[in-house]
């Protein structure tokens, strides 16, 4: 993807896991896309951590969703988040603030990264109440169990969901 020429100040982050995006996210990010000419969705790759889909993966799916948004790009990333933005170009962060429970690891990450490199703003912008409940964990566990997600996730994500699962059997 070619890189933008939308100033440093105008270009914003949206990272996270994604295992998988769900219409909490979406909802952000389509909300986001309002504010900033330009929003880079930040694939967390932490080889620590087990997910179900691998980054291609997640990065594939989240591509797909946004294939005809053209200021939003995806990318995957490792490393501090901050060092990450000063790469390419962002100052912003977005994060998404679902409930108070949210508040305090916003809250330390945010401080934590402004004291890593102080140019870098994070923005928090609250999902709509009916994705507060909302977790790429529960959406995991609901169809796991046999329910229904179709309402928490994109389409492509639960076709994916139900490949990846076939595939577990
Ligand atoms: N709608 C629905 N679900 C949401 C949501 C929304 N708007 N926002 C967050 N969530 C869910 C996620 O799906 C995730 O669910 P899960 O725990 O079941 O997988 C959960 O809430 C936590 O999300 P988040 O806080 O975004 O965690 P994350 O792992 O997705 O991302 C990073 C965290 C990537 C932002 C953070 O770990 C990071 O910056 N890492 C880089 C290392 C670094 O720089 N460290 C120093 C920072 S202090």
């Amino acid at each position: 993807m070619k890189k933008s020429r939308t100033p440093m100040e105008k270009r914003a982050i949206y990272p996270g896991s994604f295992d998988p995006i769900t219409n909490g996210h979406v909802d952000i990010i389509l909300r986001g896309e309002k504010l900033f000419p330009h929003i880079l969705i930040a694939v967390l790759e932490n080889p620590k951590k087990k997910t179900l889909f691998s980054t291609a993966e997640r990065i594939k799916i989240i591509r797909e969703i946004f294939k005809d948004h053209s200021h939003i790009e995806v990318r995957a990333f490792r490393g501090l988040l901050v060092e990450f933005a000063k790469k390419h170009y962002a100052r912003i962060v977005i994060r998404g603030l679902r409930a108070v429970s949210d508040f305090e690891y916003e809250f330390q990450m945010a401080l934590m990264n402004k004291k890593i490199n102080p140019t870098v703003e994070t923005i928090f912008m609250m999902p709509s109440v009916k994705y507060t409940f909302l977790s790429s964990s529960l959406v995991k566990e609901v169809f796991a169990l046999g329910g229904c997600v179709s309402d928490l996730v994109p389409l492509v994500v639960e076709k994916r969901l139900h490949e990846k699962f076939q595939k577990l059997k």
